[in-house]
């Protein structure tokens, strides 16, 4: 599979750099191009300040195992591969996607890299996922949600659940990121199945 991940600036380092890690260390996944965009360049600074990030630094600072399968290319590149159609990228998750990417995505801007891989993804009729942070939701919100997912997108909010008893944030997030790798056929040993509650 090639997959594109985007990071943009909603609050979520967390997701984006542990998901990073899972797609990596995935068999099924040969190529994951990866896009930044400036805010979310931003957000990562501050919420995983140690890591000291710039955009050239990322895949060395929060990739482990499985560095040599990503590309790096830059929001403002709208010539780039995953621009066009006709580069066979197969799914694109937006982690974490902001409300104000979700919106231009939602409309058809296009604007910066990020938007016209999205957009592509639309047309072309292949999966999007928007793994959307923010709190509450107003109303613009909600229609850009409704409008993405009758065009296609799977509009995915970074909810993680609790049934499962996580003993840890990470923990946490790796379920919640279980299941979007679900949507993309994708299932790690560690993914938490339900299977009824017990002494029922
Ligand atoms: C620390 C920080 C946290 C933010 N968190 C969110 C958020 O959770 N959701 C959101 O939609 N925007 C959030 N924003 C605002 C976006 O970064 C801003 O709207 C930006 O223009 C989005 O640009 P992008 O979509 O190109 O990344 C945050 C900004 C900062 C600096």
């Amino acid at each position: 599979m090639i997959v594109t991940v985007a990071i943009t600036g909603a609050s979520g380092a967390i997701y984006a750099q542990r998901f990073l890690n899972h797609l990596a260390a995935e068999p099924k996944v040969a190529r994951i191009q990866l896009v930044v965009s400036g805010a979310g360049l931003r957000v990562l600074h501050e919420e995983l300040p140690e890591a000291q990030l710039t955009a050239s630094n990322l895949v060395e600072r929060l990739v482990g195992e499985g560095r040599e399968k990503f590309e790096i290319l830059a929001n403002n590149d709208v010539g780039a591969s995953i621009a066009s159609g006709s580069f066979p990228v197969d799914a694109m998750v937006a982690i974490p996607c902001s409300m104000g990417t979700l919106g231009s995505i939602a409309h058809g801007v296009s604007r910066d890299l990020i938007q016209r891989a999205a957009d592509v993804m639309l047309k072309e009729r292949r999966k999007l996922i928007l793994v959307i942070r923010d709190t509450p939701f107003s109303l613009i919100h909600l229609e850009n949600m409704r409008l993405l997912t009758l065009a296609g997108a799977t509009v995915f909010p970074a909810i993680p659940s609790f049934y499962h008893r996580p003993g840890s944030i990470e923990e946490a997030v790796d379920q919640f990121l279980y299941r979007v790798m679900a949507h993309l056929g994708l299932r790690p040993s560690k993914a938490y199945e339900w299977r009824g509650s017990k002494g029922k």
